[in-house]
């Protein structure tokens, strides 16, 4: 018996696909490497209208498929089927779905299959429950060696008003110190190298323990000191939580990486307001340069949105002038997408020619930092993780502060340290060569 997941949107998706991969082989099933599988799962994305769109897509095509072989279990998992109305909206459009499970419900997998297999029911389980307990001991089929996820948090309490997340993900739940710690400890006794903590906001971990036991910077002082050759990287960071305490900690240990991901969403005090950030462009400024007093090569990488409701010309002026002055080693850009149920949706819409324009002229500016941020790379030596192999048999890994670098070498070496001096750079790749200089 064979197994596929199809995995979209962000590394917490990727990591919970880790969890329904380790649920399938406790009940027999092999990862399939073809179009050969009894059982499929999506585990899906809602933060835009074009990742439902892409899923919608693939979920059609099984139609086909599924005929062709009626036992073939369809399941259909994620932030997109725990939106209000989905499951009806998804069961009606494909009637050949077996099983819905919202985010917050991955752990009924398994007994969504054997009532399938044994009682020929479907299970549809999408509740509205904003606080469900958090579950520790969940176990995963890693497939990412050097690098593992470690969730920290579920959730989010913002409300940013053009998101999704916290309705389909819940409120805050933090997990417990002890618990991480220990998961980190195991990890890296056996041979990660790379850990990323994920939390929506990973900055606001512990707000929900009762006696405030424990905050992020704490958290993270305790996993940078488990003794070992590891190093550990997080995000999702929110400008309005982001405090000196932990930029003091990410400087004072090696093992952090200088490496910050900051989402600014806009350079316009008066969208960022209506977004509900609760930050403005001018604390946005002072939390960089208080970053880069600490350190001054650390890299700051961020999303940003163009076209949500209420952007002038001018808030887009305000956003190309931040992404001029911030210098920002990478950015995820998008276009603002309307999400049902979100207050943004039902603010007036910009039309789509003007955020097609803007997010062509930010991609533009951001591409020519990136290409002469690279540049300057050139000619020095950075400690280099080797993370996998490329095409053309290449090496490939990234360096503390997050860039990506292309190098020849021997596959054996994945999962070590290398210093690597760059000898050219194209955009956002770096190319070099193992050294033993340092
Ligand atoms: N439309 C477009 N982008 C969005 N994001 C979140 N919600 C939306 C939306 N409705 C972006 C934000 C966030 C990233 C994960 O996705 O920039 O930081
Ligand atoms: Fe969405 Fe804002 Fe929460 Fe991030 S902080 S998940 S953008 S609501």
């Amino acid at each position: 018996m064979y197994y596929k997941i199809n995995t979209y949107g962000c590394q917490m998706n990727v990591h919970e696909s880790e969890r329904l991969a380790k649920t399938l082989e406790e009940l027999g099933y092999t990862e399939s490497k073809d179009d050969n599988f009894d059982i499929v799962v999506f585990n899906t994305c809602c933060i835009r209208d074009t990742a439902e769109q892409k899923i919608l897509g693939h979920i059609g095509k099984l139609k086909k498929i599924k005929r062709a072989n009626p036992k073939l279990i369809v399941a259909v998992v994620g932030c997109m089927s725990g939106q209000k109305g989905k499951s009806e909206e998804l069961l009606k459009k494909y009637p050949f779905i077996d099983i819905i499970l919202g985010a917050n419900n991955l752990e009924e997998l398994k007994n969504a299959i054997l009532t399938l297999q044994n009682r020929h029911k479907k299970t549809i389980l999408t509740p509205d429950d904003e606080k469900p307990e958090v579950l520790e001991n969940i176990e995963y089929t890693r497939t990412s060696m050097p690098n593992a996820w470690v969730n920290i948090m579920y959730g989010c309490n913002n409300f940013c008003t053009y998101c999704i997340v916290p309705y389909v993900r819940g409120r805050e739940r933090s997990r417990k110190p002890e618990a991480i710690i220990n998961e980190c400890k195991t990890l890296i006794e056996s041979g990660y190298k790379e850990i990323t903590l994920l939390g929506q906001n990973v900055n606001s971990y512990g707000n929900d323990f009762e006696n405030n036991e424990i905050d992020f910077a704490t958290l993270l002082e305790k996993i940078a000191q488990i003794p070992g050759d590891y190093r550990v990287r997080f995000m999702t960071s929110h400008p309005k939580d982001l405090n000196e305490k932990v930029i003091d900690i990410i400087a004072n240990y090696d093992t952090l990486c200088k490496n910050i991901h900051l989402p600014i969403q806009s350079g316009s005090n008066k969208i960022l307001k209506a977004m509900n950030r609760h930050y403005t462009r001018e604390n946005y400024l002072e939390i960089v340069k208080k970053i880069r007093e600490k350190m001054t090569l650390c890299g700051i990488t961020t999303d940003i949105m163009v076209g949500f409701p209420g952007e002038t010309e001018e808030d887009f002026e305000d956003t190309l002038d931040i992404v001029s002055q911030v210098q920002f080693s990478g950015a995820f850009t998008y276009i603002y997408s309307p999400r049902k149920g979100t207050p943004a949706s039902t603010m007036e819409q910009i039309p789509y020619e003007i955020k097609s324009k803007r997010i062509q002229k930010l991609i533009k500016a951001q591409n020519e930092i990136t290409k002469k941020l690279s540049r300057t790379y050139e000619g020095n030596v950075y400690r280099v993780l080797v993370e996998d192999t490329k095409e053309n048999g290449n090496l490939c890994g990234r360096t503390d502060c997050g860039r990506l670098v292309t190098f020849c070498g021997d596959k054996s070496l994945i999962g070590t340290f290398k210093n690597v001096l760059i000898t050219a750079s194209q955009s956002a790749s770096l190319f070099g060569t193992i050294t033993e200089e340092k």
